[in-house]
């Protein structure tokens, strides 16, 4: 019989997880949407970067065979899960800001830093003024810290140069320097990040030259997947953001949308209108932004909320996003860390978990998702990474943990045990030697 039996082949197989949580998509519909997949005593294999194989350890000897020159690693009880998914970034850029985070501490707001020609700004000249290699070596050191989080997939936004050379700069340091890293880069034209010096009396015009030159020429170089803008008082209006969305789309680049952060300004509504693949931050967001980000009716895109409560806890100015009243209106609800020099300088994304559960009330279910599948969602990514499941990118990791219960439970700390992006080793860690 056992001659006639197809076997999988496996380059890789982690096999003895405590739990293994596949954070599939299947079963992530309405009630049913904080599904973890946990398989106890589970495991997984790998060919060729990719999964072919998920399930009980028990059932793996049954089906699946090494392939020679393969390896297989005993998980020994511990927790393992897809790589993390990072969907909101901004990675290059130089300098930093801890002077304006002491400022902060004593009582200015972020907004008044802004006002007073400090803020984003301060960023953008020290950005300008930096080489392309340094801020190539700037982003290789912040991608490698997200790896050792864990992380296999981030996305990176522009935002730092706001003239058309130095945002096609800041992107083609993306595609430079994601071609030689071991994590995904996913790169996301911002130019409308704030309004340079230059047409700070005519913001109107710098967003036609954004929507009219440097989207084409983003677009014309394939430089981004994503176009991106900040919909705030003092940035831009929702007016703005849209003219800006809109060219985007009609050159390829799908819309996402900084909504909601520091004040009410209806950006949420107006980018689900148009179809958005996420609007991220929604501390002050509406009603009506919460309504039309709930579960779709009729097949229309629903934009992913990014929740970024790593820059509500840095600004210290209160106003944690309503998840739980997302999440109860059918909201599909991702976090991340929104790595960035003002309000989050940080690439914990398990912290943001951490927050997720004790300041936005969401359970540890939904945290896990939030890093991984729903996140991924938020870079229009489902089908490739943030799931243990046949066919998406073997992105695995091995926790120090034995539940999942404890991810977000031991906070501030890193959790990574091994990391596989694409079936190969990539981060080994010795805590014993750590410490
Ligand atoms: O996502 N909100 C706009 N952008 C960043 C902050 C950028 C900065 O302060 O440099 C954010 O919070
Ligand atoms: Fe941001």
């Amino acid at each position: 019989m056992s001659e006639s039996r197809t076997w999988i082949e496996a380059d890789l197989i982690v096999s003895g997880a405590g739990e293994l949580l596949t954070c599939a998509r299947t079963g992530a519909t309405s009630g049913a949407r904080s599904v973890l997949g946990v398989i106890p005593d589970g495991a997984v294999a790998a060919h060729e970067g990719r999964i072919v194989w998920v399930g009980p350890t028990a059932g793996l000897l049954e089906e699946v065979r090494l392939a020679r020159g393969g390896q297989t690693v005993d998980a020994d009880g511990r927790v393992v899960m897809p790589g993390l998914v990072e969907c909101h970034a901004h990675l290059a850029f130089a300098g930093d800001r801890s002077d304006e985070f002491q400022l902060r501490v004593a009582g200015t707001r972020y907004q008044e830093v802004a006002r007073a020609g400090g803020g984003i700004m301060i960023t953008v000249h020290s950005t300008r003024a930096a080489s392309d290699e340094v801020l190539r070596a700037l982003t290789r050191k912040r991608l490698d810290y997200f790896l050792r989080f864990g992380v296999t997939t981030v996305e990176a936004k522009s935002g730092y140069g706001l003239t058309q050379e130095q945002e096609l700069r800041l992107l083609q340091v993306y595609r430079d320097v994601g071609a030689a890293h071991a994590v995904d880069v996913v790169p996301t034209l911002l130019a409308a990040h704030t309004v340079p010096l230059e047409y700070l009396d005519r913001p109107d015009d710098y967003v036609k030259m954004v929507a009219k030159k440097m989207i084409p020429a983003a677009a014309k170089h394939k430089l981004a997947k994503f176009c991106d803008a900040f919909c705030e008082q003092g940035a831009f209006t929702p007016e703005q953001c849209r003219r800006v969305l809109e060219a985007g789309a009609e050159h390829g680049l799908l819309p996402k949308l900084h909504a909601d952060q520091l004040s009410y300004m209806g950006g949420t509504e107006m980018a689900a209108e148009l179809g958005a693949v996420s609007v991220d931050h929604l501390d002050h967001i509406s009603d009506a932004g919460i309504a039309a980000l709930a579960a779709p009716v009729g097949g229309k895109r629903v934009p992913i909320a990014v929740l970024l409560p790593g820059a509500t806890f840095f600004l210290g100015e209160g106003g944690y996003a309503p998840a739980r009243r997302l999440l109860e209106a059918g909201a599909r609800v991702a976090l991340s860390t929104d790595l960035n020099p003002g309000s989050s300088p940080t690439a914990n994304l398990w912290l943001m978990a951490t927050m997720g559960c004790s300041q936005l009330r969401m359970t540890a279910e939904e945290v896990i998702r939030a890093i991984t599948i729903e996140a991924a969602a938020a870079l229009a990514m489902e089908e490739e990474v943030g799931s243990l499941e046949v066919g998406k990118k073997a992105d695995i990791l091995i926790l120090e943990e034995t539940r999942h219960a404890e991810i977000p439970y031991r906070y501030g700390m890193n959790p990574v045990w091994r990391v596989y992006k694409e079936g190969n080793l990539i981060i080994k860690r010795d805590l014993a030697a750590e410490v």
